[in-house]
């Protein structure tokens, strides 16, 4: 059966990678226990600081096709709670749940001696580890905090090195997306000292604009500033600077866009030591640990993996540079006639946005008479005009795959059979 224990930096040890992000869940002793109780391996507090104040409202998102918050937006900033509260916590916590994980995630000034504090304090309440909120877009980063620290990788290091003149337990850098190369801090925060990256907070955003009143969403007092993105539409993002980063080595934590276990096995697939999820338990609540649990296990005794280790990494060889791949690789779309309702979508797709090779052939004569159906008997199928592909000019883009709406209705199947496999690389050297 398999084992979900996670031992991440080879110190924080939890019962499963599933953390809640820091974030509105982990906000308190109440919810943080609540969500132990519901199964989840560990917990990053929402990030500790000098409390601020927060505005009303503070979240808008993005809905798509019947699924609400596809995208959460927020302006939210850290925590409104003073820290002799957060920290009193955080010990009782630990105290009754010594197996599972506390992480501190932290945020000040930046001066040596604020972060000293924060750190020994957090420390001194039993954190099994820290984590830098190098992140946060909005507010705090007006303010010389968060991803004002994240986007530049001396400051990154700098205070990564404040951290851990005084550390004791690991300290994870938390990084920002809203940067062009995630990379260059990454690295600033391992020359810094970090035992370890999180990624990513969320993307400066604006989710939308009201149409009456013109103002942007979420409105506060008629105005509006911008927010962070987050929730299952950044997926894709976090999944790539995941990719990004692992090669400064270190263990990562995971985070954006979790929503389930197959999104966590596949950030797991690109290297990641624990997982962290907000916008899925703000939505669907901290029972979806359950699921999380379950799921990822069967899949490894499927897979036959007995530990998370058995399979991080494993696709990381799996990206290269787009010069390494084979350009003789040729796949073709197949339509399957047995499958298809007719909508033309896939002829549509190919014909104005893509290369033309889907053709609508018009019915035989016979069977353009649409039959009148008896009163009382069956009503005759309609038939439709099955879409044919032109095989020599398919480019085998997937349009039409992606846009057909029955699964499996168009496959791309491979005809490069017995060519060699040639790079762009090796074919201009
Ligand atoms: C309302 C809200 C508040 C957040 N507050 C914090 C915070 O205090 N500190 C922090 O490091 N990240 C904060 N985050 C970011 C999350 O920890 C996480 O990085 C981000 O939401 C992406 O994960 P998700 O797609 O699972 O939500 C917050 C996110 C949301 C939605």
């Amino acid at each position: 059966m398999a084992d979900l224990t996670t031992l991440f930096a080879n110190k924080i040890r939890c019962p499963n990678p599933f953390w809640l992000a820091s974030g509105p869940p982990a906000n308190c002793a109440d919810q943080v226990i609540r969500a132990f109780d519901a199964g989840w391996g560990g917990a990053v507090w929402k990030t500790l600081g000098v409390p601020i104040t927060n505005v009303s409202s503070r979240y808008s998102s993005v809905d798509l096709n019947g699924q609400r918050m596809m995208g959460l937006n927020n302006i939210e900033l850290i925590t409104d709670r003073t820290l002799e509260v957060n920290l009193r916590e955080i010990e009782e916590v630990k105290k009754r749940y010594p197996d599972n994980a506390v992480i501190a995630s932290l945020m000040v000034d930046s001066t040596r001696e604020a972060w000293h504090e924060i750190v020994e304090r957090s420390e001194g309440a039993g954190a099994d580890g820290l984590e830098l909120n190098f992140g946060c877009p909005h507010g705090m980063s007006e303010r010389g905090m968060g991803s004002a620290v994240g986007q530049v990788p001396q400051y990154c290091s700098m205070i990564t090195e404040w951290v851990k003149e005084v550390a004791k337990t690991p300290v994870l850098v938390k990084l920002t997306p809203n940067i062009t190369d995630i990379r260059p801090v990454a690295h600033a925060a391992k020359q810094g000292g970090a035992d370890g990256l999180s990624a990513i907070n969320t993307i400066n955003s604006i989710t939308g604009i009201d149409l009456d009143t013109f103002v942007p969403r979420p409105n506060v007092d008629g105005k509006s500033a911008h927010g962070g993105y987050c929730g299952p539409a950044v997926k894709p993002i976090a999944l790539h600077m995941i990719q990004q980063i692992a090669e400064v080595g270190l263990p990562v934590s995971g985070i954006g866009g979790v929503s389930n276990w197959r999104d966590a096995a596949e950030f797991i697939l690109l290297g990641c030591q624990s997982i962290q999820l907000c916008t899925a338990p703000m939505h669907w609540g901290f029972r979806i640990v359950e699921d999380m649990i379950d799921g990822l296990k069967n899949w490894m005794d499927e897979k036959g993996f007995r530990t998370i280790d058995d399979f991080r990494g494993l696709s990381l060889p799996n990206v290269k540079e787009w010069k390494n791949l084979n350009l003789n690789y040729k796949i073709i779309a197949k339509i399957h006639p047995e499958k298809c309702i007719g909508c033309d979508l896939c002829y549509i797709a190919c014909e104005d946005g893509a290369h033309q090779c889907i053709h609508v052939d018009p019915l035989p004569p016979r069977l353009t008479v649409t039959p009148i159906p008896k009163l009382d008997g069956p009503i005759p199928a309609t038939p439709i005009k099955i879409p044919r592909v032109d095989e020599e000019e398919c480019v085998g883009c997937n349009l039409c795959a992606l846009v057909c709406p029955v699964e499996n209705c168009i496959t791309m199947e491979r005809v490069d059979h017995g060519i060699p496999s040639e790079s762009w690389e090796q074919r201009s050297a």
